[in-house]
């Protein structure tokens, strides 16, 4: 088996982000806080081997199909192909068939710049990826870039855990976060998308900054269902999307992308698992900003769907850019 590697990158104002050849992992983004000190902000394992196996996908890359896909099948000119639904009665993150923990080549390194490669073959067709990690100032780049023989649906995401106090004794109910989207997406008791619907009055309305323990904390059926948040938000052209702080530490974190949609979440299923720092995460310890696809929306058809051809490959930035109040 490949060994694991940590490949480091770092910009010219020190700003350090650590990511693994297996997953593409992002297993550390050292940022400042308000009094001049960098600390991780991001979720990890203490033991690298966990990420073999990485159910929490802490950290990876995800694809060929991020999200939920009902009952795993993606319906391309009539035919339906199949995606591994092994870990869930849907597709979760394409299951097996997922990239995360996988290994990729690194086909171009610098101080500030990695550029990681694979390539997956079946019966449809060859789909060359190409995920491209870039540090300049305090901000972290991602590029998810694809081409493939045949027509075919992708859609490609990171799944890192912010924790912006950078202390996991801590869970992020006490952050702060504004979301420059209008709408929402209200789930099924699958966690599969229903309608979009306006967050203006609703749990997470977010469009002015929420303490986030007051969305988690709340009632409301849309929370219930999904333990937590675990919510897809239409993009709309504004960037940043999202925009997350934290008052102790005096650290923000700004989101911004081309994809349609960011599902935040929570953290609301973290459990056991142990950090770097060999704290126990819990619930709560981490969000995410999985900048996507609406999940399912090759199926539920609630938004446009794009497919990827030889003609038109897939191409995605999202950036994570870190300053202080
Ligand atoms: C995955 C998804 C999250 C959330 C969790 C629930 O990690 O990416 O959005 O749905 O599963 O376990």
């Amino acid at each position: 088996m490949a060994k694991i590697e940590k490949i480091m990158l770092q910009s010219t104002t020190g700003f350090t982000v650590e990511v693994l050849n297996l997953g593409g992992i992002i297993t550390k983004i050292m940022a400042l806080d308000k009094y001049g000190s960098r600390s991780n902000v991001v979720l990890n394992y203490e033991n690298l081997d966990d990420y073999h196996t990485n159910s929490l996908f802490l950290g990876c890359f995800v694809g060929p199909v991020a999200g939920r896909t009902k009952d795993g099948k993606l319906p391309i000119d009539g035919k339906i192909h199949q995606l591994d639904v092994s870990l869930h009665p849907n597709s979760l993150h394409s299951c097996k068939d997922g990239l995360h923990n996988v290994f990729w080549e690194i086909e171009d390194q610098t101080t500030d710049r990695l550029v990681l490669s694979c390539e997956t073959k079946d019966d449809n067709c060859t789909i060359n990826y190409k995920l491209t990690y870039t540090v300049s100032n305090d901000i972290l780049n991602i590029s998810n870039d694809a081409s493939s023989t045949s027509k075919t649906y992708l859609t490609l995401t990171n799944h890192s855990y912010f924790n912006l106090s950078g202390n996991l004794e801590q869970t992020v109910k006490e952050h702060e976060l504004k979301l420059n989207c209008s709408h929402f997406v209200r789930l099924d008791q699958e966690s599969l998308p229903v309608e979009l619907v306006p967050i203006k009055d609703s749990p997470v309305d977010f469009s002015i900054h929420q303490i986030l323990g007051e969305a988690i904390e709340s009632n409301a059926i849309d929370i219930r269902n999904a333990s937590g948040i675990d919510h897809p938000f239409k993009c709309e052209s504004q960037n940043p999307v999202a925009i997350l702080k934290e008052a102790t530490t005096g650290r923000i974190m700004k989101v911004s992308t081309t994809q349609p949609y960011v599902i935040v979440y929570s953290g609301n299923f973290l459990h056991s698992a142990i950090s770097e720092s060999g704290k126990i995460l819990n619930r709560f310890s981490g969000i995410c900003f999985e900048t996507q696809d609406l999940p399912n929306v090759i199926n539920n058809k609630l938004d446009k769907v794009v497919f990827v051809t030889p003609e038109a490959p897939y191409s995605h930035q999202t950036s994570f850019s870190f300053s202080t109040l």
